[in-house]
């Protein structure tokens, strides 16, 4: 029996024609691709330019550079979010200040953010975790930028309204993807100039801290592919959570955000009792299906901060499984995930 992958790129024809036209050009670092791409996901976004970088986690820690955070700022971040967030506030000497979420929608508590207050807190991130988007306005807050961190919601329509800075990432898992990439778009173009004067370090007059951080034409050759299939991966996607939720809805297993404006599935997650997760994941993996928390480890965890500081998210963490939803997820996967569920929610638990 073969493995369901957790998740699997959706790669053809095109961006396979598209990349070896770069490889016959000859000229394969940042240039003209990267400069489409750019182009392509600006305009996707409704944003008025973009910079392209070698992964999000940089397009995180650009943003918020250019935004003048440092050493000693303060910037918040959810605990139930990728760790990226957290080296990317660190990299800049800056202190992260994790917050819990709301177990309704999993994203970063408004109330919750709005409540702290520090004159030393310089930014937000907001992450769109699996690709749901709370209104953003409850996180706007007074001489604190608002920074969208879309790496799972690349497609979405409501992003990009409210934050200075809308970041991507194009991993090999995303929406779109091309093997590692990033990107940040913003209708402050000076923003985005800034960040494309410290992508690379060529070339400059004067010396200041700069680095590498470009993208090759090679990935973006792909990216622009892949980004012009973008709504109908949305569409694949909300196919598969529509086929889903046939069965787990009837069973009050789906988990189903509440009070938001818009959900694209980055991920298709299920709401088990506690202590059973592990049990559950065990038992996908003997159907020959990747099911894993949707969140590797807290955040407050790796700063050894209590665990009842962060009651949501600890719960969110013992309950939430995610199972395959992606564009490459074949009907047939699609049917052998829920036969197996009913396998292990209706014969077996
Ligand atoms: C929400 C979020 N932000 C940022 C990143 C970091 O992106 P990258 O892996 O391209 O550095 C990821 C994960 O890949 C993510 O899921």
């Amino acid at each position: 029996m073969n493995l369901i992958p957790h998740s699997r790129p959706l790669l053809g024809e095109e961006e396979e024609e598209a990349v070896k036209r770069v490889i016959r050009s000859g000229y394969i670092a940042q240039g003209s691709e990267v400069e489409r791409f750019e182009r392509k996901v600006a305009r996707l976004s409704g944003s008025k330019a973009a910079c392209a970088v070698c992964n999000g986690t940089t397009a995180l820690k650009l943003s918020l550079q250019v935004l003048g955070v440092g050493k000693g700022d303060e910037v918040v971040l959810p605990d139930y979010t990728c760790t990226a967030l957290l080296y990317a506030v660190c990299a800049l000497q800056a202190e992260p200040r994790i917050i819990d979420i709301s177990s309704s929608h999993l994203q970063l508590d408004a109330e919750k953010f709005q409540a702290y207050s520090s004159p030393r807190l310089k930014a937000v991130i907001l992450p769109y975790m699996f690709g749901i988007i709370p209104g953003a306005e409850s996180y706007r807050k007074e001489k604190v930028y608002l920074v969208e961190d879309a790496a799972q919601a690349l497609g979405a329509e409501k992003i990009g309204r409210m934050g200075i800075a809308l970041v991507y990432s194009f991993y090999a898992t995303k929406m779109a993807t091309t093997g590692e990439g990033g990107m940040v778009c913003s209708n402050d173009a000076t923003i985005i100039e800034r960040i494309k004067e410290l992508r690379e370090y060529d070339k400059k007059e004067e010396y200041s801290l700069r680095f590498n951080y470009k993208m090759t034409d090679i990935q973006a050759a792909m990216g622009v592919v892949q980004a012009g299939k973008v709504a109908g991966f949305v569409e694949r996607r909300k196919e598969i959570q529509r086929y889903y939720d046939d069965f787990f809805l009837a069973r009050g297993l789906a988990f189903k955000p509440g009070g938001i404006e818009e959900w694209i599935p980055y991920r298709y997650l299920i709401k088990l009792p506690p202590g059973s997760l592990d049990r559950s994941e065990k038992a996908y993996r003997a159907q020959g299906i990747e099911a894993k928390r949707p969140v590797f480890q807290l955040l407050h965890r790796y700063l050894k901060l209590p665990d009842n500081l962060y009651p949501e998210s600890v719960k969110c963490y013992n309950s939430i499984l995610s199972l395959p939803l992606y564009p490459a997820l074949k009907d047939g996967e699609v049917e052998r995930v829920v036969e197996a569920s009913r396998e292990i929610f209706e014969k077996k638990c």
